[in-house]
């Protein structure tokens, strides 16, 4: 893979992808993770005297200007981080940004506002796609794919601007890439898999392949509820994807028997607040007027224990609604395992990475913290993501 260390960029206009996709508490920046590990190819580009123009998206606005999702205290807090002005026009291919480009000089960073404000970013019209990649590409003399965590996505600005052209790595994904290879190639075994999050849909598909290659899949957080309904179980009124039933019994199916683990107790409370009175119950008793929250001590235990004598391990999604204190245990006792044992641990994905740095954990205790979850767990799966395919082979 060719990267910024293999270009000149000196004077040059250098487009960069980045994921900042960070989680925003009143407009402001509560988790960092992911503009930090932005800073290597930054700081390297602006030292070497490239004018640099990073781009991004901050969540799903849906194709339009929603200043909810303004990238403007992301660009605040970049500034902060790299100690000089990004200058954010406001806009994303327009006349404030052609005019803040056109401005900046060796060193200068400039800012594009959300690129999701474009429906054109998502859109699976490749036409529309190429024409908003022409307009972003048109000011660059070179682009740097930094923003691994969406290179998943067949989007405008990952897929279609490295396609026009030169394009390069950045050092984010060169180590994301390093690192991740040793989940699709001579893993060392037992392997071990856990699996969690809110976002089910996005993931479900992952335990067809997970199947094949991971000795054990420990399920919790609101992704096991689809397997205890196919179970049978009943489930309250906790968070469910029921349209993923149906997949979860073809997986329970598919699986060898005990290959994938799902929680025998949970956490459970009336609604989703720290102050709500919670209580263990097994996980064939949730009560119809309650909701799991957090997978429970006995389940904790055991995923801890499976953790703890992997020789590899690869983890993504919380295990319960870490960010309050009551439902914070399970996700930190599967951190304590990864930390302590002897494996291999990757953390991937936003809120995973969110999740150990709130819970104290140090980042440099795991073998390797992951800024992509959905990238992350396509990568490992063996498939091809478009943001890499897209770039020129060395
Ligand atoms: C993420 O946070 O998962 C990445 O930034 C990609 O965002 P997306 O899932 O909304 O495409
Ligand atoms: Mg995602």
């Amino acid at each position: 893979m060719k990267t910024i260390g293999d270009v000149a960029v000196e004077g040059r206009c250098v487009l960069v992808r980045a994921d900042l996709n960070v989680p925003l508490d009143n407009g402001r920046v509560a988790d960092d993770g992911r503009i930090r590990a932005s800073l290597p190819t930054l700081t390297e580009l602006t030292g070497r005297g490239a004018r640099v123009v990073v781009c991004a998206h901050l969540g799903r606005p849906g194709g339009r200007e929603d200043l909810r999702y303004s990238l403007a205290p992301v660009a605040a807090r970049l500034a902060q981080l790299l100690g000089r002005e990004v200058s954010f026009p406001g806009d994303i291919t327009g006349q404030a940004a052609r005019a803040a480009i056109a401005a900046s000089g060796p060193g200068d960073v400039v800012m594009l506002e959300n690129l999701r404000f474009n429906q054109a970013e998502t859109s699976k019209d490749d036409m529309s796609r190429g024409y908003f990649a022409d307009e972003l590409a048109s000011p660059a003399d070179l682009y740097v794919a930094d923003g691994f965590g969406a290179m998943h996505r067949r989007h405008a600005s990952v897929y279609d601007v490295p396609l026009r052209m030169v394009s390069v790595a950045g050092y984010l994904v060169q180590a994301e890439v390093g690192a991740l290879r040793r989940l699709t190639a001579e893993i060392r075994r037992p392997y071990v898999v856990v699996l969690g999050g809110a976002k089910v849909a996005d993931k479900f598909d992952a335990f067809g392949s997970l199947i094949a290659r991971a000795d054990r899949i420990l399920v919790g957080g609101a992704m096991a509820f689809p397997f205890l309904v196919a179970r049978g179980l009943k489930t309250g009124t906790s968070l469910l994807e029921a349209s993923q039933v149906d997949a979860a019994a073809r997986y329970l199916e598919q699986a060898a028997p005990g290959q994938i683990e799902l929680p025998s107790d949970i956490v459970v409370a009336a609604g989703m607040a720290a102050d709500a009175p919670h209580r263990v119950v097994p996980a064939d008793a949730i009560p119809a007027d309650q909701m799991g929250l957090d997978i429970g001590p006995e389940s904790a235990a055991r995923f801890a224990a499976a953790v703890g004598t992997a020789g590899t391990v690869f983890w993504n999604g919380p295990m319960g609604v870490f960010e309050l204190t009551p439902f914070a245990a399970g996700t930190r006792a599967v951190g304590q395992a990864m930390t302590g044992g002897g494996a291999f641990t990757v953390v991937g994905g936003g809120d995973t990475g969110a999740a150990i740095r709130a819970l104290g954990f140090d980042e440099k205790a795991f073998g390797h913290v992951s800024t992509g979850g959905g990238a992350s767990l396509e990568f490992i799966q063996g498939r091809t993501l478009p943001g890499l395919a897209a770039l020129d082979a060395s």
